[in-house]
């Protein structure tokens, strides 16, 4: 079975995801793993599943993410889909609930055909000396909502819960019976 994992990325922190994903699938030598950036990603007509990761911005998946689902919902809803989100409000429960329920149901609602095997969001990282001034000044508003700091460098991804996360779907994408992650 061929997985794409195709992911949007500002900062690599999505992509380094999408990759440890990879690494957790390819365990089983049913599935055959291709990662790419959105933005490289033509036709999915060789894949049978299509993993896509997105980073977030200003509360929404980011738009290269929408326009992927724009682009290929119709050839989406043959496969088995899975999609994650990466972002610093989802550093616990019921951020991530958020996150499932309100970022990445905004591109779910608009194509009811689209029915994926799992929905996940993930915590992310920022390393404030990367950014912009308006960027920066943009963060520290995210960051006062989450409570997490707002200098330096801050990674809340929790690589067991990825990892449990990419077993789980491992399972799902063979059809195998998987007990509940909770
Ligand atoms: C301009 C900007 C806006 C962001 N907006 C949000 C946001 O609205 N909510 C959130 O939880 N995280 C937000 N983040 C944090 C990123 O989602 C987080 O740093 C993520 O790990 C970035 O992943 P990437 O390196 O793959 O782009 C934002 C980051 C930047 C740079």
């Amino acid at each position: 079975m061929r997985i794409l994992i195709a992911y949007s990325t500002g900062f690599g922190t999505t992509k380094e995801i999408a990759e440890k994903l990879a690494d957790v699938l390819e365990e089983s030598s049913e599935l055959t793993i291709k990662i790419a950036s959105l933005d490289q990603v033509g036709s999915l007509q060789t894949f049978d599943g299509v993993i896509v990761g997105s980073s977030v911005r200003a509360d929404r998946p980011t738009a290269n993410v929408r326009d992927f689902f724009s682009i290929h919902h119709h050839e989406l809803i043959d496969k088995k889909v899975a999609i994650f989100a990466v972002c610093l409000s989802a550093n616990c429960r019921e951020g991530r609930e958020k996150v499932k329920n309100d970022y990445i149901k905004q591109i779910l609602d608009k194509y009811p055909d689209i029915h994926p095997l799992s929905v996940e969001a993930f915590g992310g990282k920022i390393d404030f000396e990367r950014l912009n001034p308006v960027m920066q000044s943009l963060m520290k508003k995210v960051l006062q909502k989450t409570g997490l700091p707002d200098t330096g460098s801050i990674d809340t991804r929790d690589w067991e819960f990825i990892v449990q996360w990419g077993e789980m779907l491992k399972a799902k994408l063979l059809d195998q019976t998987v007990a509940n992650q909770g």
